[in-house]
Order: structure tokens, then sequence, then C-alpha cells
């Protein structure tokens, strides 16, 4: 299958104090049409500055280091700020992070999708406004007819990320980066967003669905990347992942699923070290039971293992 978008040994460093820090070491990625790919790993992996790298939405102390981020047979991070442009939204859409800011609190839902589907659309308003009655439809917001005159701030959260993949939907991106949809959404809400994309991508869209949760990714997505520290670990297909774990990480993050109610939780000891800290070998061993003096010394590269592809040098 051909890949719709793919990141490429890339490596983005940040400059604090005069210092550049490696926040991605030469990261890979392939996704394809009709699949959900989750980026999975704990706070501060770089999952954001990864999918922020493909719309060159990055910090101005960032700084690409190394690699390729290839759509269509073009490197997008050789593009300049007016053809990526042409690119975000129309063609890759994102849903970020805090909902909140793609939503402007001061305009209706009716006038915001409009305003976006006639900045992708030759047509008239009137026009524009049944196009995003039908998408706020589309995304099952109930009501859409008045809902529609609402202001953000009258709306449920899960009706917020509604309205923002409608938005996204009506700008008919082919790719839809999701950061962390559903994380302020309660678990029945969070279900139905995740139900929603799975709708989305049967009709053939890609979509890049970043989480901390690997229990939110179990359900819903094809093909899983964990995240450490900058790095990717693990990479392969959902139910292999789930079956089949090969990295100590990805093992980790799996035992500290909730099981059952009352069940305890296996949490993982201790945390990622800080951007600053330098890391030497493999960025996971200061936690990893079965690190010894060559996961301290020696960063272990992306194998395959199986129909995993697996960055450690005694995986499971
Ligand atoms: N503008 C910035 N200046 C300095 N450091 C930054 C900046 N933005 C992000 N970072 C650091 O880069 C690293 C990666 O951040 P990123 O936002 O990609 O993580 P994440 O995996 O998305 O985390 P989260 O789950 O909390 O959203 C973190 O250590 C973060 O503190
Ligand atoms: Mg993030």
């Amino acid at each position: 299958m051909q890949p719709v978008l793919e990141i490429k040994n890339y490596s983005l460093g940040l400059s604090i104090d005069d210092s550049v820090y490696k926040v991605l070491n030469n990261i890979n990625f392939t996704f394809y049409k009709g699949k959900i790919h989750a980026i999975v790993g704990e706070s501060g992996c770089g999952k954001t500055m990864s999918v922020m790298s493909v719309l060159k939405l990055l910090p101005k102390n960032s700084k690409v280091l190394s690699g390729e981020i290839l759509f269509e047979g073009l490197d997008l991070l050789k593009l300049s700020e007016k053809e990526i442009r042409k690119i975000r939204g129309r063609k890759i859409a994102l849903i970020p992070q805090d909902p909140m800011t793609s939503l402007n609190p001061l305009y209706t839902i009716e006038n915001q999708l409009i305003e976006t589907i006639m900045l992708h659309n030759d047509i008239s308003r009137d026009e524009a406004l049944n196009k995003a009655i039908e998408a706020l439809e589309s995304v099952e917001l109930r009501d859409a007819k008045n809902r529609i005159k609402s202001y953000p701030h009258e709306l449920s959260g899960g009706m917020k990320q509604r309205v923002i993949i409608a938005m996204a939907l009506a700008a008919n991106a082919d790719i839809l980066i999701a950061d962390e949809p559903t994380t302020a959404l309660d678990v029945t809400i969070q279900a139905q967003i995740l139900k929603l994309l799975e709708k989305i991508k049967e009709q053939g869209k890609t979509i890049i669905l970043i989480t901390h949760d690997l229990g939110v990714v179990a359900r819903y997505s094809d093909d899983i990347s964990i995240m450490y520290l900058g790095n990717v670990v693990e990479r392969a297909q959902s139910d292999e992942l789930f079956k089949n774990p090969h990295h100590p990480y990805t093992r980790a993050l799996i035992d500290a699923l909730p099981v059952r109610k009352g069940k305890k939780l296996k949490n993982i000891k201790g945390q990622p070290s800080a951007l600053t800290e330098p890391i030497f070998g493999c960025p996971f061993h200061p936690r990893c039971q079965r690190a010894d003096d060559t996961c301290a010394s020696k960063l272990p590269h992306l194998e395959n293992i199986g129909k995993s592809s697996v960055a450690c040098y005694h995986p499971l």
C-alpha cells in the first residue's frame, strides 16, 4: 500500500539558553489512507512536536536537524510559509490539543464554520451555510440547524470537539491530525468522539491520533507508534502490539492499563528525564528492569521482530 504521508529520519532541535537539545531523534512514521495511526507516549515525549512539524507550526526556537516529511511528492519541510498554507487545513487538518485555541469565543459557530468553508470553496454564503449545517450533521451534532447559532461557551466539551472536527471535514482535508482529542472529555463522550473518528476513517481519510492513553487507542487504531523521549521505540499494527509487545516500555504501558474495577494498576516507576538532561544509550534504560551496560551506552535502533519494529537490546 502506498503511504499518504511519511516522516523520514527526522530530527528536531530546540534552542534553550544557547544550547540545542534534541527533542525528536531520527523518527520515522508511515501513514496510510483509511487508517487510524496512533502515536502514544507519556507527556513530553514529543508527540505534539512530531505532528506540528508536518504543518510547520513549530516554536521559533526549534530547528530541523535532519530528515524529510513527504506528502504528495513534496518535502513539506522545504515549503515556504505561503506554500504550506495551501496544505494546512485544506489537505492536512489539525484538531489541536486545546480545542479552545481553534474556536474564537467572540463569534458564533455559524460564522466560524462559514468562514472556513468559504476560504476553501468558491461558493456563496447561503451555500456555505448549508454546507456548514451538513458538516455539523455529519459529526452527529444534534439539532445542528439551531446549534449553529451558538457561541463556543454555550456548547459542552463534547459538542465543541464535534464542531472542531466538522471544521476539519468542511475543508475536505485528506489527513486529520487529532492531538489528544478526548483527554478533556468524560468516558462516554470520549467513546462517541472516537467512534466518530472511526467513521471518518472508513470514508477513506487518514487519521493521526495522539494520546498518552494506550487504553483509548486499543479499540480504534490500526497502527501504533510508541514514543519515548523523542524516539519511536516500537511500531506495529494495533492487534499485534497488544498481543505481542516487545519493548519493555510498551509492556509497561499495557500493564498500567486498568483491567477490571478494583484491580490495582501497575504504575511505571520513575518518570522520563527532562529534555535538558543528557541521554546516554537507550532513553528508557534508567527505568528499565532489563537494562544492562550496553543499554546505558549505545542507542538501540528500530529492528524487525516478527511483524513489529522495536528499538531494544533485550526485547520481550
Ligand atoms: N517552545 C518550547 N520551548 C522549549 N521546550 C519545549 C517547547 N515546546 C515543547 N517543549 C518541550 O519539548 C518536548 C516535547 O514536547 P511535546 O509537546 O511534543 O510533548 P507531548 O508528547 O505532546 O506531551 P503532552 O502529552 O504533554 O502533550 C517536551 O520536553 C517539552 O517540554
Ligand atoms: Mg502534546
